[in-house]
């Protein structure tokens, strides 16, 4: 470990602070909080709302149904906006419910709900919110998209966006990121949920002299710049258009096994894919299976439990990987008595890909 008020630590702080803002598109205040992705969510609510505070709650799965449940615990009245799991939001039903409904103060959005793999139009929403009454914040839940899939903070007018070291930023566990802009800095001004752990005007007044105001996750700072580094020397465009083709490569490698998608093609993740289990398949023995070749898969979350399974493509991933992935779950899937052809699924997976990273080039 390095001393985290020392000079070689507020060169780290900075670099990675800087080259964050870049990767998300903002001139904001980018601030490493020591907490996983839920705790830049809290972060996020108590900095910009107060007890009373009239929110709407924009949720499409388990992690939009998180965010709401932090704003609610700290005393916002808040109001759900909810759509099918494993749909996306339309921005014009949001415009909608904006019109008729008194302003709030704050609209909750997911940028990728990862319990479906369901990306959300961000910028299709946040300009609904800015055409509604009100101006209200944009506080985006960004923890499983932000990095590997487009997002322009400033440029899409989002107030407030957080993510987490673990994601696509390819470090470990433990740091959360939020990257405030403008009008969220102000409304912290007036803000009176409470805060001291989560304070962003202390991490601010740190931040300007290269600390933390607490002792940090010093050693995941270490692989965040490591990620970080490694995603601007790709370039964002590039980063976008590999995580796109491994998805199509990971979508078209499911189809071949005969699993039908959650998602319709417009919504679907770079950065995760959910696919319907077969009806007669049950989750627990078949998961256990694929772990005993070493495929680790994720299962439903909530209400979606023993019904899905879940295939993770982000950050350090390339599709030779995710080929031998969907190879080893055909394998398994033949196993138990299905008709999977493992090889055709990784053949699939290659065509896709390239024929993906062939048109993102032209
Ligand atoms: C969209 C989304 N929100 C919130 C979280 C929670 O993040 P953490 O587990 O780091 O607290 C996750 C984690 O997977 C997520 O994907």
């Amino acid at each position: 470990m390095i001393d985290h008020r020392g000079v070689e630590f507020s060169e780290m702080l900075r670099e990675i602070s800087a080259g964050l803002a870049e990767l998300i598109g903002t001139r904001g205040d980018v601030l490493l909080l020591t907490a996983s992705g839920t705790g830049g969510l809290e972060a996020a609510v108590v900095n910009t709302l107060s007890p009373g505070d009239r929110v709407l709650s924009v949720t499409i799965g388990a992690f939009g149904d998180r965010f709401a449940r932090i704003a609610g615990a700290f005393g916002a009245e808040v109001e759900r906006l909810e759509v099918a799991w494993g749909s996306a939001a339309d921005p014009a039903r949001l415009a909608a419910h904006l019109a008729a409904n008194p302003a709030y103060r704050a609209v909750l959005l997911t940028h990728n709900e990862t319990s479906t793999g369901v990306t959300n139009p961000v910028h299709e929403l946040a300009s609904a919110v800015h055409g509604g009454p009100g101006e209200p914040l944009v506080l985006v839940d960004g923890i499983s998209g932000l990095g590997a899939m487009p997002f322009e903070m400033d440029a899409w007018g989002i107030d407030l966006v957080v993510s987490a070291s673990q994601k696509a930023w390819m470090a470990s566990p433990g740091i959360a990121i939020a990257a405030v802009g403008e009008r969220a800095r102000a409304a912290g001004e007036s803000a009176r949920m409470p805060r001291v752990y989560w304070d962003f005007g202390e991490a601010r007044k740190w931040a300007a002299k290269g600390q933390t105001p607490w002792t940090p996750a010093v050693s995941v700072l270490f692989g965040l710049r490591a990620g970080v580094r490694r995603l601007a020397a790709e370039g964002r465009e590039r980063t976008w258009a590999r995580h796109a083709a491994i998805a199509a490569g990971v979508q078209a490698g499911l189809a071949a096994l005969g699993l039908e998608l959650v998602a319709a093609p417009g919504d679907r993740s770079s950065t995760g894919t959910a696919a319907w289990l077969p009806d007669d398949l049950e989750w627990a023995p078949f998961n256990a299976a694929m772990r005993a070749r070493g495929l680790i898969l994720a299962g439903g979350q909530g209400a979606w439990v023993g019904r899905i399974l879940r295939f993770g493509h982000m950050g350090d991933v390339g599709i030779d990987e995710m080929a031998e992935a969907l190879r080893v779950m055909g394998e398994t899937l033949a196993q138990f008595g299905r008709a999977a052809d493992p090889e055709a699924a990784a053949r699939a997976a290659h065509e896709a890909f390239g024929a993906s990273l062939a048109a993102a080039a032209r």
